[in-house]
């Protein structure tokens, strides 16, 4: 044996990682392995707000933390990241301004999360410096609690800004206007709630949503505490913190004797809970009414008092990705009720080991799954395939469509194909471009959002069915039609596919 322990002396084992960490910081700088994120896609600049609210205390389910004997599915705050449509002028790419690091912050938090999900708490500094040296370069664009997008500069924009005097009279005009929709309780901005997937955290689709807020939508990725992401910590109003760790089944203690599906359940309606606050959350900033009090340790706050009439509650949709969407699609069950006030949803690559998924949804729903997640199929919880689950959930809904993106892989809609391009080309083994893949998919889901409000289809959306057996047509070619950005889509079932 040449190392033995006795060997390792501390002064030794300085030398080894300092020397393993040297290596890695040497191999990280000479290999362009990171990419910035990419500017978002669409018009108005992008506002940046973590948000966290004191909600009404409530145990979701009884089951208790052995290593501290706490609740474990206890909801106190909501926290979420807002991404919206601001009033500052577009940057242009040289100067893009910077919201924050992508990585959630302190990086040790995050790093020891991960380690404690692969079961090898002991090496959380393995985990924090992987993500240390991939992550910390890299930011978030947008512009921290930027003044959110007015009535008035939208009619300036449109009007062209040229004419200075009578555009003054159109903003008088327009605040004219915006006295009487006081009256009507809403604004023009409508809203989406986003939910993140197994073991992710709301900042991981800051390049999907703040695009989609680029186009208009005031957008609030939720950052669930319901024991499924890494690690994220509770600011209660007294100053206190709780920290809430990732969550595992022999980590649990009940009345009864947990299953696995019994800890699905109850994570799943702890985010229905968190859901259906954030909507409560935006009538609170549209009311303006009281000031929402925000936990967050050095959170600016100046932007929300700006969200008074300005959000339309008439139009807010749920969105998710993996367990996100599964969760998403259980929100839509009680579509339209006071608890969930939601007019349409979207869903990316429904989860396949997150709980059956929810069949009761009456309100339009987008269901766009990655090429690995629909060529690879699994049998759903004694339902047959997962893809033909989904299908028959997306025809059985008055306006669904139920689409794949060719050549994507179940990450693709993340930031991670972005930050890191060829380790996760490598892994996942995609064969389109990420940048391609993710503007796809985020110009299908604006068609869709935009669809609900005007009742107009366009894009991808206006296509037909093109192969309804998806990854079980085995005979002729699958046939596709192409995206905006080249990429190729198949369409499984659009509005009135399934009657026929
Ligand atoms: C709010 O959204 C609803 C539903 O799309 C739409 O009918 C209404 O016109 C919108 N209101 C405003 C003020 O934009």
């Amino acid at each position: 044996m040449v190392f033995r322990l006795g060997r390792l002396t501390p002064r030794r084992f300085l030398f080894f990682t300092s020397a393993g960490a040297l290596f890695f910081i040497f191999i990280f700088s000479l290999t362009p392995i990171t990419s910035p994120l990419p500017p978002y896609t669409g018009p108005h600049e992008v506002g940046i707000l973590d948000v966290e609210t004191q909600v009404q205390k409530r145990v979701i389910h009884d089951a208790t933390l052995k290593s501290t004997g706490g609740k474990a599915f206890e909801l106190n705050t909501l926290a979420i990241t807002l991404y919206y449509p601001s009033s500052l002028p577009l940057a242009s790419p040289s100067k893009r301004p910077w919201a924050r690091p992508w990585l959630p912050q302190p990086v040790s938090l995050i790093g020891e999360g991960y380690a404690r999900l692969a079961g090898v708490p002991r090496l959380s500094f393995v985990f924090t410096f992987a993500l240390w040296a991939l992550g910390s370069s890299t930011v978030i664009p947008g512009v921290v609690d930027a003044p959110i997008l007015s009535g008035a500069e939208k009619v300036l924009g449109e009007e062209g800004a040229a004419v200075g005097g009578f555009g003054k009279i159109m903003s008088a005009a327009e605040q004219e206007h915006q006295e009487l929709k006081r009256d009507e309780g809403f604004g023009t901005l409508p809203c989406m709630v986003f939910t993140h997937g197994m073991a992710g955290m709301s900042q991981s689709y800051a390049h999907y949503l703040g695009s989609i807020a680029s186009h208009g939508y005031v957008v609030a990725a939720v950052e669930h505490r319901d024991g499924s992401g890494p690690g994220t910590i509770i600011h209660y109003p007294d100053g206190k913190e709780r920290k809430v760790w990732h969550m595992k089944l022999e980590a649990l203690e009940s009345t009864s004797p947990m299953t696995d599906l019994d800890l699905k359940a109850a994570q799943l309606n702890f985010r229905e809970a968190e859901i259906s606050e954030t909507i409560k959350l935006f009538a609170q900033l549209n009311a303006g009414e009281p000031p929402v009090v925000n936990l967050k340790p050095h959170s600016l706050r100046n932007a929300l008092p700006g969200f008074q009439n300005r959000l339309n509650l008439s139009a807010v949709t749920v969105g998710g990705h993996s367990y996100g969407a599964t969760g998403a699609m259980q929100a839509l069950k009680s579509a339209g009720s006071k608890e969930m006030p939601v007019y349409g949803g979207i869903a990316l690559d429904p989860g396949k080991g997150s709980g059956p998924l929810n069949e009761d949804i009456d309100v339009p729903i987008l269901v766009m799954q990655s090429g690995e997640w629909t060529e690879k199929q699994t049998k759903f919880y004694g339902k047959g395939w997962h893809f033909n689950v989904v299908k028959k959930i997306v025809e059985s809904v008055r306006e669904g469509w139920f689409m794949t993106l060719s050549g994507s892989a179940h990450p693709s809609c993340t930031d991670a194909p972005l930050i890191v391009p060829w380790i996760m080309k490598m892994v996942t083994g995609t064969t389109l471009n990420s940048k391609v893949a993710l503007h796809e998919y985020i110009d299908t889901s604006v068609g869709f959002l935009e669809y609900l409000q005007t009742g107009q289809k366009k894009g991808v959306l206006e296509s037909g069915v093109t192969n309804a057996e998806g990854p079980f047509k085995h005979d002729d070619p699958r046939e596709k039609v192409q995206g905006p950005h080249g990429a190729d889509w198949e369409i499984h079932a659009v509005p009135g596919s399934g009657s026929t």
